[in-house]
């Protein structure tokens, strides 16, 4: 599943982000790639925004046109637009992926993959160690409230994988709660309904593309990639 139905206000590129240009492809286009690079991919479903289904219809095509694929509308939030589109998945493991991570490598959503068939967590997770000492602030404040230990902190990423079944169940009852919309990933609903969340070491390479500078970043490390 590929997040691609946010509105990239915080891009400021005057339209959905995952349809601006990178390289001379799509975000979106880099995602599919590889997505369809990796061996354990059966099948595409990419939660589009409003007005953007054709537009992302193109991008799949050009990107992967041997991949089964589907595209469906996306919701208000991220948690909501993937909600959607695991609806229709028809496999028993699903990776989740935002299209804001154009340099994710196939290689990481075949690890992912592969941990999930060998090991019996709900869900196998891409995550950087953190390089930077982690401070805590207070709400609205700029004033340190506390260090955190370094050695015990993640950057979480996507792709996450999960079973299905699990997955599902967990945004269902994170919709109850009325915590879905708030969920910035996955893995959160897993740990909220007391599932195992395992973390697979990906490259501090794989970011997420935000603000028109992480789109600069991205390029530069898109050149770079392979050789690094
Ligand atoms: O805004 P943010 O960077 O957290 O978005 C992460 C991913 O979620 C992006 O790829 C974006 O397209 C997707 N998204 C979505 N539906 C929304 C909001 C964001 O699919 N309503």
């Amino acid at each position: 599943v590929i997040a691609a139905a946010g509105s990239g206000e915080r891009l400021g590129a005057g339209g959905p982000k995952a349809f601006v240009e990178l390289a001379g492809r799509p975000l979106l286009g880099w995602s599919v790639a590889a997505a369809a690079e990796a061996a354990s991919t059966e099948a595409l479903v990419v939660a589009a925004p409003d007005g953007f289904e054709e537009a992302a219809e193109a991008a799949i095509a050009a990107a992967a046109p041997d991949l089964a694929a589907q595209v469906v509308p996306g919701g208000a939030s991220r948690a909501e637009s993937v909600r959607l589109a695991t609806a229709v998945v028809g496999t028993d493991l699903v990776l989740i992926h935002d299209a804001a991570r154009p340099l994710a490598p196939a290689s990481l959503f075949d690890a992912i993959v592969g941990r999930l068939e060998r090991e019996p967590a709900a869900a196998v997770i891409a995550a950087a160690p953190i390089r930077d000492t982690g401070k805590r602030a207070a709400d609205g404040a700029a004033r340190v409230e506390e260090t955190l230990v370094r050695e015990h902190l993640w950057a979480a990423q996507t792709p996450q994988g999960f079973r299905v079944g699990a997955l599902r169940a967990a945004q269902a009852a994170a919709e109850q709660a009325g915590e879905l919309a708030g969920a910035t990933d996955e893995a959160r609903l897993i740990e909220g309904a007391g599932g195992e969340v395992l973390l697979e070491e990906a490259p501090a390479y794989n970011v997420k593309v935000t603000t028109a500078e992480d789109l600069v970043v991205a390029e530069a490390l898109l050149a770079v990639r392979g050789r690094v």
